[in-house]
């Protein structure tokens, strides 16, 4: 509806969510509660990104975290907000972050069944040169009974019950999925709401973009080289363009908006990659196989990974899922 110019009904975020929930006659809210929740983090961390500049939140926090990373005042500030928002929305028994080495125990008088991963600001090296980053969560639920311990979070992304990440890009948008469909909603900053924009979103089947960092290239394995290569100097058809930000939300929601690959390879240095699996890898094949995409280690589906560990690492290939494909051709091939 739309009344002088200005739209009455428009699908908000909120809005959505709840009619999600209302398509279960036996879901309690909590889940809509638990989302709510992150949408508050998600608008505050923008808010705060989009003045780091002037606010003082550039440069360094002080400490190194679990990864051996420099934590950046905004990593702590984004983990804070997510932390405090999930903790007091009362849905949630445990927390893993890639800024807190342990998993977070939510005390009983304030717990509830889900458990949330997540990376609070992904792509911390392009804060202080204003290039696009993003944050990235994924929502299970706690499947055993008794005390909650770290070890509920080592769930396959199969499990997943809701997964999105947010962009603070040249808009904030926050890309969502509870199990049917991908859908992205871009942030109204005059209103404060996100308001859907992009409805069942569907990655391309091909595309013609290849996404790696390529200063590592001394140290890949021989498929990635072989498939790379490939990439170049094809056999037939053009040669594909080649797209790196370093900000893998910004990489992977390029993708999933024109297609193509991005990849994070096992390096002679990393065998397990860089990506984490639980709060970056995971998150992001469960929203781009709901895209129509796919998302593998190389050998097997990303989503059927059994986790042993909460920060563990894998090697990572995302996207059209005809130059995935090809790229599980590669390590067939040559693994
Ligand atoms: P984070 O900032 O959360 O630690 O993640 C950074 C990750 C990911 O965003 C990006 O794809 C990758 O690091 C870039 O790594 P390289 O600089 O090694 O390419
Ligand atoms: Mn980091
Ligand atoms: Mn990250
Ligand atoms: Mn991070």
């Amino acid at each position: 509806a739309n009344i002088h110019g200005i739209t009455t009904d428009c699908m908000t975020l909120t809005r959505f969510v709840l009619d999600e929930q209302r398509k279960y006659p036996s879901a309690t809210g909590d889940l809509t509660q638990l989302l709510n929740a992150i949408i508050v983090a998600v608008k505050t961390i923008s808010s705060s990104v989009r003045k780091a500049g002037i606010a003082q939140l550039y440069g360094l926090a002080g400490d190194v975290n679990v990864q051996g990373e420099e934590v950046k005042k905004l990593d702590d500030i984004s983990n804070e907000l997510m932390i405090n928002m999930l903790e007091s929305s009362y849905t949630t028994c445990l927390l893993v972050s890639e800024e807190d080495e342990k998993a977070i125990e939510i005390k009983s008088e304030r717990s509830g069944k889900y458990i949330v991963c997540f990376d609070p600001l992904d792509g911390s090296s392009n804060i202080d040169c204003c290039v696009s980053i993003g944050t990235i969560f994924s929502i299970y639920r706690k499947d055993t009974t008794g005390k909650v311990s770290e070890t509920d979070a080592l769930q396959p992304g199969r499990q997943i019950v809701a997964a999105g990440y947010a962009v603070y890009g040249s808009a904030t948008m926050l890309v969502l999925s509870l199990g049917s469909g991908t859908h992205g909603f871009t942030l109204d900053p005059a209103v404060g709401e996100f308001i859907l924009s992009h409805p069942t979103m569907r990655v391309k089947e091909r595309g013609n973009i290849y996404s790696i960092n390529e200063g590592y290239t001394a140290l890949w394995d021989p498929a990635v080289t072989q498939y790379v290569h490939e990439k170049k100097y094809p056999q037939k058809g053009k040669a594909y363009g080649a797209r790196y930000v370093g900000s893998m939300v910004a990489d992977v929601h390029r993708t999933l908006c024109y297609g193509g690959i991005f990849m994070y390879p096992a390096t002679k240095d990393s065998p397990k990659g860089k990506l984490r699996l639980l709060y970056e890898c995971n998150p992001i094949a469960y929203l781009l196989e709901n895209a129509g995409g796919l998302a593998t280690t190389g050998h097997m589906p990303v989503l059927d990974v059994q986790p042993t560990s909460i920060h563990e690492r894998t090697p990572f290939f995302v996207g059209s899922r005809a130059d995935v494909e090809e790229l599980i051709e590669a390590y067939k091939r040559l693994a």
